[in-house]
């Protein structure tokens, strides 16, 4: 293949390779017939099939084929299961195979910066961690059915806000350790065919022409071998882009920037070996689709409704059941109350808005003791007093009111920002009414990010069912009556105002400037560093069973950063029934000299167990579970320390912890000056002893009575404080006999 991609090459003509770098459409790659070369189609992505048959556009308003809508991303990274990521992957990979879509453009990874962000319902986490790892899954389920993948949008596209223009000026440690991470893990293990760079810029370059992200770190770095795409009109300068490793502009259609290819070429402004190599990758993988193409599979849309609705049963999150309200019993009377319940608000809007073949409503698959009151209508913020007080009758005369709430479809979407968390005023009375009135109240939420819950003391169940997908009643109904044990876990925090949050001075930014100024600080991060209550945090939710944790090992207590440390716990389901635990390992440097996060989750894992069954999980930790990124070096280093490793079962309650001794093998290039701090020395042994050698050899004997008399007049804090951070160059000052050329012998003895 290799070969007949190179002699393909060698026969287009310059005009031919250049039209090859931009779409024929919406949402295909172009044919050159005379070559027999073939058009492929791409298509959203990413939690169903978006296939735009007639007119194409990126904002989900014209027509696409009838599909299925699985749980959203903030749903389906809930599930902590790189197993239901997974089949979400191989599905829509045979769903792909079946309509001959040769790349489908997800996983949407951008980390949720803060929960303001409009499109915080496709993404993934706060995490990098989890986002990278539920997104790896996802890729390879695709992938393993010879379906591209395109994980977007590449990089720092975390706000809706001018997502076109706006600038995210991020530092370089932030951008290694928070947001580069979200993808470093997904490309290096999944290899994704394709990946798409996002609209904005980064630290004032557009990603589309940003050759350090697209060419060094992706490629150079992470061995990325696909092409890169355009999101749909993301394309600034044509050359310039080519030149920083982006192949395929998107969509199509405006051939402009062909011709500036094809000029540019003629002119020697781009050498032709560039656009050859674009050209080669984008064959690669056409051509990895094409010849692998599977005709035989269908698309089964009620098959893939029961997928639909596991996943959504794997993701759905019991946020709080005080006295045991939930599982519900058939036998009680329930009150289902709230739009949600009749016509679930299952997926948000924009690009990945899918044409769902049907919907099923938890009203649709109730039981004969459920009855029904809309209680709100979603299209307004306006009490409506006659559903309000035939909701409240209700359920003053139920067991049980179960409210199917949330947020509508205009709270939040693609292209703009939420303003702020709150519920619409109207369903927010409709709690207060029904509280007044019925004290068993469960509220199940439909949103796709976190929202402030002042009304939680009222009620004794919360059932997070996210943006869940077409089939989220049917799984909503499991989860309330027991059938399906919740054991899902938020995989972003919910803080209690939005005033809490650690971008709410400057999330969105201004003039087109978005500044991270909280940097590696992001969610969980910045809660649990600065003590925050939250309302729930990250990796929280609850079970209908209980889980001990027992026995905690590890293989080794010191180690280099070289090692790999193994660790294990064991885990027992010490309830009545079978359920499922998400195992979360969190690291936390000790006494480190640096500006580190508290706390950072660094494996999980997601076990079945029935009850009284025990299994021992384990976890492997390599050099990058402690790393941090270094500025200086440019590179993950190990600071010696004791890390505290804990099991917790959210970031804010640790079960049981180990604390391992881990040193750097890896040498720090010295480069001390003579405004190097004698602390900074003195905390290097090897400067430690140079420097005791010389001071020993200048200083006499009285002169050391001296300082030390004078350790008695001034207190010893503020000496050693002193000492601390005083340059070489003032011993100049204070060590009598001391000369410069001394100090300056000195420093080479350091730096050798
Ligand atoms: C979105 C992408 C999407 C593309 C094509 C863009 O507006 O940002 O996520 O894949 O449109 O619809």
């Amino acid at each position: 293949m290799q070969n007949k991609i190179k002699e393909l090459i060698e026969e287009l003509t310059l005009e031919e390779k250049a039209s090859l770098c931009s779409g024929k459409d919406f949402w295909r790659t172009k044919a050159i017939d005379r070559l027999g070369i073939p058009s492929i189609m791409l298509a959203d992505g990413p939690h169903g099939l978006r296939k735009q048959a007639g007119i194409g556009d990126h904002l989900g308003v014209n027509e696409s084929i009838q599909a299925v809508c699985f749980p959203a991303g903030c749903a389906i990274a809930s599930s902590f299961s790189r197993d239901a990521a997974r089949q979400l992957g191989e599905t829509l990979g045979n769903e792909c195979q079946a309509e001959n879509v040769g790349i489908i453009l997800g996983p949407a990874m951008n980390i949720k910066r803060s929960p303001l962000c409009g499109r915080n319902f496709e993404y993934l986490s706060e995490d990098p961690f989890v986002s990278s790892e539920i997104s790896t899954a996802y890729v390879n389920g695709v992938q393993s059915k010879n379906i591209g993948t395109s994980p977007k949008h590449f990089l720092a596209n975390n706000q809706e806000f001018h997502r076109m223009t706006s600038n995210s000026i991020i530092d370089e440690r932030t951008l290694r350790e928070i947001y580069l991470a979200s993808f470093e893990g997904t490309i290096k293990q999944a290899k994704p065919w394709s990946i798409m760079n996002s609209y904005n810029k980064l630290n004032g370059t557009y990603l589309c022409e940003n050759k350090e992200m697209l060419t060094d770190v992706l490629r150079d770095e992470w061995e990325f071998n696909g092409f890169v795409v355009t999101d749909w009109g993301a394309m600034n300068e044509r050359v310039r882009a080519l030149v920083a490793g982006c192949e395929l502009e998107m969509p199509g259609g405006n051939l402009d920037n062909d011709k500036e290819i094809v000029a540019a070429v003629q002119s020697g402004e781009l050498d032709e070996a560039v656009l050859n190599q674009a050209v080669e990758r984008l064959l690669n993988i056409i051509y990895k689709f094409m010849d692998n193409r599977n005709e035989s599979v269908i698309f089964d849309l009620d098959a893939d409704h029961e997928i639909a609705r596991r996943l959504a049963e794997e993701s759905i999150v019991l946020l709080k059941n005080d006295e045991g309200i939930l599982p519900l019993k058939e036998s009680q009377a329930v009150a289902y109350i709230g739009q949600y319940a009749k016509s679930p608000r299952y997926q948000g809007g924009g690009s990945s808005h899918i044409n769902s073949h049907k919907v099923e409503s938890a009203l649709s698959v109730a039981g004969p003791n459920v009855t029904f009151a809309q209680g709100f209508d979603d299209c307004t913020e306006e009490i409506n007093h006659d559903l309000q007080l035939e909701a409240v009758r209700l359920a003053r005369e139920s067991d049980v009111a179960v409210l199917f709430v949330g947020l509508p479809d205009n709270f939040e979407s693609e292209g703009y920002d939420r303003k702020h968390l709150k519920m619409p005023a109207n369903q927010v009375a409709l709690i207060e009414a029904v509280a007044a009135v019925q004290k068993n109240i469960v509220v199940v939420l439909h949103n796709g990010s976190a929202i402030e819950m002042p009304w939680i003391e009222k009620v004794k169940g919360v059932v997070e069912v996210y943006l869940g997908g077409q089939a989220v009643g049917g799984a909503t109904a499991n989860i309330l009556y027991g059938k399906v044990n919740p054991s899902g876990r938020l995989a972003e925090s919910f803080p209690l105002r939005l005033e809490d949050t650690p971008t709410y001075l400057t999330f969105g930014g201004e003039k087109d400037k978005s500044i991270y100024t909280e940097g590696v600080f992001v969610g969980y991060r910045y809660y649990s560093s600065k003590n925050q209550a939250v309302l729930f945090p990250f990796g929280y939710g609850l079970s209908y069973t209980s889980f001990a944790y027992n026995n905690i090992q590890v293989d080794k207590n010191v180690l280099t950063d070289r090692d790999t440390l193994s660790i294990s716990v064991d885990v027992t389901n010490i309830g009545d029934v079978a359920g499922k635990e998400v195992i979360q390992l969190y690291m936390s440097p000790k006494g480190s000299q640096l500006i580190r996060p508290n706390i950072e989750l660094k494996a999980f894992d997601k076990i079945e167990l029935q009850p009284n069954e025990t299994r021992t999980v384990m976890f492997e930790l390599d050099k990058r579970a402690f790393a941090y990124w270094d500025t200086e070096i440019h590179g993950w280093f190990v600071e010696e320390l004791d890390y505290e490793l804990s099991f917790g079962r959210s970031a804010t309650e640790m079960i049981d912890s180990v604390i391992v001794h881990v040193s750097s093998m890896q040498t720090f290039p010295k480069n001390y000056n003579l405004n190097s701090t004698m602390g900074d020395i003195m905390a290097d042994p090897k400067g430690k002893a140079i420097m005791e050698q010389v001071m020993g050899g200048v200083m006499s004997d009285s002169e050391v009575e001296k300082m030390n008399k004078a350790d008695d007049v001034v207190n010893e804090e503020m000496m050693a404080a002193m000492m601390e951070g005083m340059p070489l160059r003032q011993l100049l000052s204070f060590v009598p006999g001391l000369k410069k050329e001394m100090l300056i012998q000195l420093v080479a003895a350091l730096n050798s």
